[in-house]
């Protein structure tokens, strides 16, 4: 008799999960992002997360979980429930901190299932308006010439204004301060402003200052100059071995039903074709990735591949935090 109570408690039990999976979403989905409200993570989260909602017939909820270069927020969506109500947009930084963390409290490719890739990010060089230097060759003396006091603001250890100043200090061998914030949105607010000398971040961030002049512009770390900002040159072009474009993605906990996470990657493949999307990433030097890309295999792959990309870089920098 046991027995059989047990066995049709857990038949109940999966009916009403496999009914819950089917029928979601019933309630709001929270997508945490891992920096700062208005920077560069939050913008593209907020242009996406609109008709996403939309597709899935449910509201979408922006968390903004600072702190530690995004590995809070990650650590916190790892641990939530699999059920499709926590999403976690992150960037390349999910890719480079399992090498830069002594202590991560996850495993990005185990505890995460992927939803789809999103979007790839060129980065630009900037200084603050009345910094010295005018051009990426002037930065470059500048810093080795100035070291002790020149300051480069980023968003922490594993955020992709660190990754990237790693890269340019490795390129002109020399260590300059860092200062850290929660995002690179309050970051450039205090470039603006001449709290700090320079910085490098994402065009969703970006394009509308160096358009406006607030900042000076030095370069694109892509290997092709930008149709949005055509008279900025590439890093290779100013004479600098140095590449890295940011690419970001949706995750859900390890464990979410299969046909939860579909319905997640179909709504965002369907925003990712919105032209209002597409038109305001144009504007912001990006573009949605293809189709085709916006799946798990995809994400998977890429994550996979950008992990092992980046370990021996950072190693041989030889940053690291716990
Ligand atoms: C942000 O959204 O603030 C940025 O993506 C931070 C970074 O990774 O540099």
């Amino acid at each position: 008799m046991k027995k059989l109570v047990a066995a049709l408690a857990a038949a109940a039990a999966l009916y009403s999960f496999s009914a819950s999976a089917q029928d979601y979403p019933t309630q709001p989905i929270t997508i945490v992002v891992p920096f700062s409200a208005g920077g560069p993570t939050d913008t593209v989260t907020r242009l996406i997360a609109e008709p996403m909602g939309k597709a899935l017939g449910q509201s979408i909820v922006i968390q903004n979980v600072t702190g530690a270069g995004g590995t809070v927020a990650a650590g916190q969506v790892a641990k939530a429930e699999a059920d499709g109500y926590t999403v976690l947009m992150h960037h390349i930084g999910m890719s480079t901190a399992p090498t830069l963390y002594k202590n991560l409290p996850y495993n990005p490719l185990e505890d995460f299932a992927t939803v789809g890739l999103v979007t790839e990010v060129p980065m630009t060089i900037i200084g603050r308006k009345d910094f010295e230097p005018n051009t990426l060759q002037e930065l470059v003396d500048y810093a080795k010439a100035n070291k002790e006091k020149v300051t480069y603001a980023n968003a922490g250890i594993g955020a992709a204004s660190h990754l990237c100043g790693m890269l340019f200090m490795e390129a002109i061998d020399t260590q300059l301060t860092t200062v850290p914030y929660q995002g690179t949105g309050p970051a450039l607010t205090d470039l603006v402003g001449g709290q700090v000398d320079f910085m490098c971040d994402q065009t969703t961030n970006t394009t509308g200052q160096i358009k406006g002049g607030q900042v000076k512009a030095y370069a694109v770390t892509t290997g092709e100059r930008l149709a949005s900002l055509p008279d900025l040159p590439t890093t290779t072009e100013a004479g600098l071995d140095m590449q890295v474009s940011v690419w970001h993605g949706l995750y859900v906990p390890a464990g979410t039903p299969d046909d939860v996470v579909q319905k997640l990657t179909a709504a965002l493949q369907t925003a990712l074709k919105d032209q209002n999307v597409i038109d305001r990433f144009a504007e912001l030097g990006t573009t949605p990735v293809a189709q085709e890309r916006a799946t798990p295999e995809a994400h998977t792959e890429t994550l996979s591949s950008q992990t092992e990309l980046w370990k021996p870089i950072i190693e041989a920098a030889g940053v690291s935090a716990n």
